[in-house]
């Protein structure tokens, strides 16, 4: 597919980030877009953004709320895009929408560690099951996964778990791989493509405690204690004696840092992810830090989870290395 003028795309996770992103670009370029997310605020500031340049007749966007990792709710969102797009094909799924959490199994909550687990392999499960009868009707179409760094190397950085949303990211990067050899053989105008970010400047860690807690809900003493120790092992002074109000100035600091820190934009990756389905590759790597992440992974994996595997180039000297 070499041009989306025309196309209908749907978008999980439009609210912000990637998934904004997208959205904004395949407006500009021409495609109507049907997007859903669980932060209403945010989609729809993503609508008012995409309109505000004007629409090539005929194209739409519409926001659904609908939670990926709830079949019944994806089901009614591909019911409202076949209503509100007049149509009963679709041509781009972008499986985009992702939490963190969850970081380690011996001592995550298992509500938190099923929940990141939920959204981000099921999320794109239950979204291809919904909408594969609209990309069959299609005369061509893809399907975009986002996985990440951590869909082939499964941790944060030296000594820091990240088993739920590795575990996660694994499947969907598995998954994609086999649909490759499913839709030649047996819907060959499809095409599979896996999306793998490195670290992108986006309001992840924000959204993430949105969706799993709410707003403006207290911090629970598991989670003050592992913030604790992850300000300890970036050097925080002072961190193990941290009050509620410090760790959470300090968390925010830390949010902002990398949504203007981080080494691709949301806006760039977007460019990366559209130019890489434009030009037909299945593989996706967005950014130089993950490109370079897959190389030394794949060059000697026996090595990847030894405490000394600089993964990263860290943004400054005792900087772990982050992504979502
Ligand atoms: N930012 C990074 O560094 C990075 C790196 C690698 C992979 N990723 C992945 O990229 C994707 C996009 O993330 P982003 O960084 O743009 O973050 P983001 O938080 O800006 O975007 C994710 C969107 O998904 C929505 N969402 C979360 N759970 C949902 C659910 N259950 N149902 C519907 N919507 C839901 C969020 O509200 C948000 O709008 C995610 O899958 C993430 O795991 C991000």
């Amino acid at each position: 597919m070499d041009n989306f003028s025309g196309k209908i795309a749907v978008i999980t996770g439009g609210g912000t980030g990637m998934g904004r992103e997208l959205a904004r670009q395949l407006v500009a370029q021409g495609a109507s877009v049907a997007m859903c997310d669980l932060l209403a605020d945010n989609v729809a500031e993503t609508k008012r953004i995409c309109e505000a340049d004007g629409l090539r007749p005929g194209a739409r966007v519409t926001t659904h709320i609908a939670d990926v990792a709830d079949e019944q709710a994806m089901l009614r969102f591909a019911a409202e895009v076949a209503r509100d797009h007049a149509t009963d094909h679709i041509h781009l799924l972008f499986n985009n929408a992702g939490i963190g959490g969850g970081a380690s199994f011996i001592n995550a909550p298992r509500a938190e560690w099923d929940r990141v687990f939920n959204i981000c392999w099921n999320g794109v499960y239950l979204s291809c099951r919904a909408f594969m009868p609209m990309l069959l009707k299609a005369d061509e179409g893809a399907v975009v996964n986002t996985s990440s760094a951590n869909g082939f190397w499964a941790a944060l950085g030296p000594n820091i778990p990240h088993t739920a949303y590795s575990a996660a990211k694994f499947a969907v990067k598995g998954f994609t791989e086999a649909l490759i050899n499913d839709f030649r053989n047996n819907a060959p105008h499809l095409k599979a493509h896996i999306v793998m970010p490195g670290g992108v400047g986006t309001p992840i860690g924000l959204n993430s405690r949105r969706i799993l807690v709410g707003d403006n809900v207290p911090l629970t003493e598991f989670e003050k204690g592992e913030m604790r120790k992850r300000f300890a092992t970036l050097g925080i002074p002072g961190a193990m004696e941290m009050d509620e109000p410090a760790l959470l100035e300090a968390q925010q600091e830390m949010i902002k840092r990398f949504e203007t820190m981080a080494p691709t934009t949301a806006a760039g990756a977007a460019t990366i992810i559209l130019d890489g389905v434009k030009a037909g590759r299945w593989r996706i790597l967005v950014g130089e830090d993950v490109t370079r992440l897959d190389k030394r992974v794949r060059q000697n994996p026996e090595v990847a989870y030894e405490v000394d595997f600089a993964a990263y180039a860290p943004f400054a000297e005792g900087e772990e290395p982050r992504f979502g």
